[in-house]
């Protein structure tokens, strides 16, 4: 069935209705509702009457206050279902309580359709290009990348949920001026040429990068040289290209990513900005043409309004870079990938050359932390550092895990490890807003306390064993069964369950995977809660609440499903 969209979405329909209808003249103003800020006095609320009451002023029959637009509002208000009571506070704020009743069989129904019919509305069949992780070959992977990686997957997966066509794009920068001096000195230190170039000399990348790096910062006329080897590499002369000094350089870097993306199960196609390299010119060549770029000092580029500086398509000696790639990418992306939107995951620091491209300002991640609180310095040798660093955080879960489940074999003490140590390590970098650096600390991402992963595997675990030990089979039981809302911490579970589906939104809106960590902790709340109150198992309504202890562990699988986390059922 197609989705009718998250609660919030669905009562902003119903008061879009009420709008429609007892204000014409308004017509298509858009209805708005956000959760209460207070609980105690709705669940949702919904703020036109203010607005409104100032637009119609002066009109015939205007309300003459904000509070009889509000009454209007609430008797035009089409019959859902889903409006237990509403209530007026304050100038003219309209506070909405969600019937239980409705909620009671909103999560029968969706226990026996699925969850991904709870997807919101607005983002089924849109073609959503991803650009994230997108490391730099020979140069260095480094915490910003990584937190690209894990942020990009999360949006990826949340709009795949959400039934967008997703694709995954690494934008790997495998053909930046680095090249010119790696080529050169390969081609230097083999007196035989550039052909007898080998595994070897790529070996540890780091050493070459460094190596490379020194004579081209001391010596004049090699920095000369390594710039003619990138205008030839990027001509395409086959030498550079066949004696795969570069296929061999980025072969090697791609090996050593892969690590990282094994160990946190990330799946990314690559188009790397050599892909790009035959449309360079032409799409340079249309910028002129069309009056959008033009000569300055030598170089071609495009001014944009408001900004400081102009965007460099070609450089003065011909080259093209960065930018460059950026305005073809986009054109590609939207000609042949017919994208509808784009979204790039990068580091804070390029927030202004993607402002000028255009392409997408939105969606930056922030840079990533140190735990001295400093942001981690980029250097090559950061690959082998990542994948220590996740490596390390898996190690450390390796006791507590053999001390909870002393009968675990070795695979699953495995799975287990990883599950919680890579997982943890996600959770810690998702659950921040994206724009905010923070401490990187083990102790606190493993933590069996608090918001981390650890914590809320297993608190789904122990969901998953209340309704293993029940002995019934709730699947079939949810065939038959109602969710049937008596006890006041059932409500309060229900509508924390049914909330999923606002928090989706929340994500994909404002492109902040916290709201999804958010939702996980106020939700193994609301169960705590009800846990602690009712009795499930034994109880007259054991039916109704082991439905709600199914809707809860589901709902957080899929929580962890969109946050790439692996689900583990016994802890
Ligand atoms: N390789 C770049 C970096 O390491 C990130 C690329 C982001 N994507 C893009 N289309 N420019 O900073």
């Amino acid at each position: 069935p197609p989705a009718l969209g998250s609660l919030r979405q669905r009562l902003a329909a119903a008061f879009q209705q009420s709008l429609d209808a007892a204000f014409p003249s308004m017509a298509g103003e858009p209805a708005i509702v956000n959760p209460c800020n207070n609980p105690k006095f709705g669940d949702y609320q919904c703020n036109n009457a203010m607005g409104l009451h100032g637009k119609l002023k002066g009109q015939p029959d205007a309300p003459k206050n904000p509070r009889a637009v509000a009454e209007a509002l609430v008797a035009h208000l089409p019959e859902t279902g889903m409006v237990a009571e509403t209530s007026l506070a304050g100038p003219g704020f309209i506070n909405i309580r969600i019937s239980p009743d409705w909620l009671a069989s909103h999560l029968t129904t969706m226990l026996r359709q699925g969850i991904s019919t709870w997807a919101p509305a607005g983002y089924a069949g849109r073609r959503v290009v991803v650009d994230f992780s997108s490391p730099n070959v020979a140069k260095e992977m480094h915490v910003g990348h990584l937190r690209s990686t894990i942020i990009g997957d999360t949006l990826a997966h949340t709009l795949e949920f959400c039934g967008a066509d997703v694709l995954r794009l690494n934008h790997i920068g495998d053909w930046g001026t680095q090249f010119g001096m790696l080529i050169q000195y390969i081609a230097e230190k083999r007196p035989e040429g550039l052909n007898a170039a080998s595994d070897e000399d790529v070996q540890d990348l780091q050493v070459l990068y460094r190596a490379a790096k020194q004579r081209f910062d001391e010596e004049e006329a090699f920095k000369q040289r390594a710039r003619e080897a990138v205008t030839e590499l990027q001509g395409g002369r086959p030498e550079y290209l066949q004696a795969c000094a570069w296929q061999r350089i980025c072969d090697a870097s791609r090996r050593e990513f892969q690590k990282i993306y094994d160990r946190l199960g990330v799946q990314l196609q690559e188009r790397g900005e050599s892909f790009y390299n035959p449309m360079l010119k032409p799409v340079v060549d249309d910028l002129m043409q069309r009056g959008i770029a033009e000569e300055s000092d030598g170089a071609k580029c495009v001014f944009v309004e408001g900004a400081q500086i102009p965007l460099i398509v070609q450089k003065s000696d011909g080259g093209f870079g960065y930018a460059s790639t950026d305005m073809a990418a986009v054109k590609h992306r939207i000609e042949t990938e017919k994208a509808d939107w784009i979204i790039y995951v990068t580091d804070m620091g390029q927030s202004s050359h993607f402002d000028l491209v255009g392409g997408g300002g939105r969606g930056h991640g922030g840079g990533g932390g140190g735990g001295d609180g400093k942001k981690f310095r980029s250097r090559s040798g950061d690959v082998v550092r990542l994948v220590e660093l996740l490596d390390e955080a898996k190690q450390r879960i390796v006791d507590t895990v053999k001390e909870r489940r002393p009968d675990a074999t070795p695979e699953e003490i495995e799975e287990m490890a990883a599950a919680m140590g890579y997982g943890a390590v996600k959770y810690a970098d998702l659950k921040n807003h994206r724009t905010t650096n923070y401490k990187f600390s083990y102790d606190d991402m493993l933590s069996q306390q608090g918001n981390t992963a650890v914590y809320q595997l297993y608190a789904h675990a122990r969901i998953a064993s209340i309704v293993r030990k029940s002995g019934r089979d709730v699947s079939e039981l949810a065939k038959t069964a109602r969710v049937v809302l008596g006890h006041e911490k059932e409500v309060a579970l229900a509508l924390q369950i049914a909330r999923f589906s606002d928090a989706v939104d929340e994500c994909l809106a404002e492109l902040l995977p916290h709201r999804i960590t958010e939702y996980l902790y106020d939700l193994s709340t609301a169960f705590n809660q009800f846990y602690t109150e009712c009795q499930v198992v034994g109880s007259p309504e054991e039916d109704s609440r082991l439905l709600l202890c199914e809707a809860t562990a589901l709902t957080m699988r899929t929580c962890f499903q969109l946050l790439g986390i692996q689900v583990l059922y016994r802890i």
